[in-house]
Order: structure tokens, then C-alpha cells, then sequence
């Protein structure tokens, strides 16, 4: 039987930190620190997700305020809002939640804001400096996924790791972690030729495709470490809805660990960026 990697139990452990770190920053400044959450339009998961890291943010003590803004925003009215949050001393996370509507540029919006305040770690000054190893504020459910690995892997050097999916949020940055970890970094995506066989030689699955059930148990050698990133909601022949990953968690007995949807990377996600806040606020003491 595979060991079920307890990401809600891990991120309660996180959340403990991060009450500690904002009890420090209140101490040291007489204030909690604050996060920026922006989210233009009403895509209804994007309302959930940031309904859940609104209220994650309230019980860690973190001060957020939240900035809802039509789909029809213009471009250069969200670009000033970023500028006023950027310029604003008692916020030190700014968050635009992704995907923005058609007509905006996300990557215009994700440049604007102040690396220093970037919690997502999307920036290209934060992407520079993972892919350097040259520290700087990383993606939330990478960082997630490296502590959920941790808590079941000493020693990464010379494991073969395959990362399903190259996208920007997942894929590409838990690669460079990865990598520094000196682990082989093999990336597939879509174009992958015979990627069972691929992944068949992986040590370490990190599977964020978005394609429910992809993995399947052939897919995964004995002993594997698999963390599924995928949460796709599916309606059953019974017209029951539930979320599911990218793994068939019933047919991966024979693995050494794996993460489950939900509870497994989702709890994680949210817990890093009220960490990412809380250095982002650390950060600031400093300078
Ligand atoms: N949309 C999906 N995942 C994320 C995330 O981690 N951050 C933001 N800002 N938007 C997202």
C-alpha cells in the first residue's frame, strides 16, 4: 500500500509558521503584513480560489484586501492599481489571480508588479532568479510540492524526475527545483512521444497536466514518489460532481507515496503564498 502524503496535515504545520512570522512582523512594526488579492472579472474558480485564500489569510492573521474589478477593465486601469499597491507600505504581497479576461495581457500585468511584492513569484525577475538558484520569492504550488517531496525524500541527487506538464504556474519552475536538488529532470508535455515509458523510469512522477486519471498504474514504477497537481471537477453517470487528478490513485498500490486530490497539493498551494506574504513582509524589514 502506498503511504497517502497528508498535505492538509503538512499545510496546518506551514500555517503554524506563518502565525509565528506574522506575530514577529507585528512586533517589529506594530502591524500584520498585507496582501493585495485582485481578481478582474467572475470566472467562478478563480472566485473560489480566492474565496479560500481570503480566508486562509484571515486566520493567519495576514490583512487582505481584496480588489475586484469588471472584465471590461482597461489594461491601464489595472496597470495603475498595481502601481498604487506597488507604492503602498502596508501591502507586501500583491496577487492578480489568473486566467484575466480576453483583451488583458497577462504578462504586461504580471511585469508590473514589484518583484519584491510578487507572492505568485511570476515575475520575470523571480523566474530569473530561480532558474539561477539565486533565491527570490517562488511559485506557490511548486514550493507546496518541493515540501510535500521533502517530507518523504532526504536525498534527491541522482533521482530520475519526469514532470508531467511545462507550464508556467507548475511545471517549468518545480523543474528548476528540482533541479537544484541535483535530481534528472526529464519535462514532457503534450508533444511527448511514449510518455508511459517516460514516466515508467521516474523515481519521482510530478504530474500537472490537467488530464483527469492521465497516470495510470503502468505508468509508475515500484517505489515511485507521485504528486498529483491535476483538480479537474467531473459530474459522474450518477450526476455527482467531484474533483479528480491526473493520477488513477486506485491502480498506484505499488508506489512508495502519493499525494491525494483533494488534501494533497491544493491545501499546500494556499499555505505557501501566506508563507511567500509573510518573507515578502520580511523582506521589507530589511531593506
Ligand atoms: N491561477 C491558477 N493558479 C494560480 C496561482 O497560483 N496564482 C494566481 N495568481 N493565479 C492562479
Amino acid at each position: 500500500m502506498a503511504q497517502i502524503i497528508d498535505g492538509k496535515a503538512l499545510a496546518a504545520r506551514l500555517m503554524e509558521d506563518t502565525q509565528q512570522g506574522v506575530a514577529d512582523i507585528v512586533a517589529a512594526t506594530g502591524a500584520p503584513p498585507g496582501l493585495a488579492v485582485v481578481l478582474v472579472g467572475a470566472d467562478p474558480a478563480s472566485e473560489v480560489y480566492v474565496g479560500r485564500k481570503i480566508s486562509q489569510c484571515r486566520k493567519a492573521g495576514i490583512t487582505s484586501i481584496e480588489h475586484r474589478l469588471p472584465a471590461d477593465t482597461a489594461e491601464t486601469e489595472l496597470l495603475a492599481l498595481i502601481d498604487r499597491l506597488n507604492a503602498d507600505p502596508a501591502i507586501h504581497g500583491i496577487l492578480v489571480q489568473l486566467p484575466l479576461p480576453k483583451g488583458l495581457n497577462a504578462a504586461a500585468v504580471l511585469d508590473r508588479i514589484s518583484p519584491d511584492k510578487d507572492v505568485d513569484g511570476f515575475h520575470p525577475v523571480n523566474v530569473g532568479r530561480l532558474s539561477t538558484g539565486t533565491g527570490g520569492l517562488v511559485p506557490c504550488t511548486p514550493l507546496g510540492i518541493m515540501m510535500l517531496l521533502d517530507s518523504v525524500i532526504e536525498d534527491y541527487r541522482g533521482l530520475n524526475a519526469v514532470v508531467i506538464g511545462k507550464s508556467n504556474i507548475v511545471g517549468k519552475p518545480v523543474s528548476m527545483l528540482l533541479l537544484e536538488r541535483e535530481a534528472t529532470v526529464t519535462v514532457t508535455h503534450i508533444e511527448t512521444k511514449d510518455l508511459p515509458d517516460v514516466a515508467r523510469k521516474a523515481d519521482i512522477i510530478v504530474a500537472a497536466a490537467g488530464a483527469p486519471h492521465l497516470v495510470r498504474g503502468y505508468w509508475v514504477k515500484p517505489g515511485a514518489v507521485v504528486i498529483d497537481v491535476g483538480i479537474t471537477r467531473i459530474t459522474d453517470h450518477d450526476g455527482v460532481t467531484k474533483i479528480v487528478g491526473d493520477c488513477a490513485t486506485h491502480e498506484l498500490d505499488h508506489a512508495r507515496a502519493v499525494t491525494p486530490v483533494p488534501g494533497g497539493v491544493g491545501p499546500m498551494t494556499i499555505a505557501c503564498l501566506l508563507a511567500n506574504t509573510v518573507k515578502a513582509a520580511k523582506m521589507g524589514l530589511k531593506r
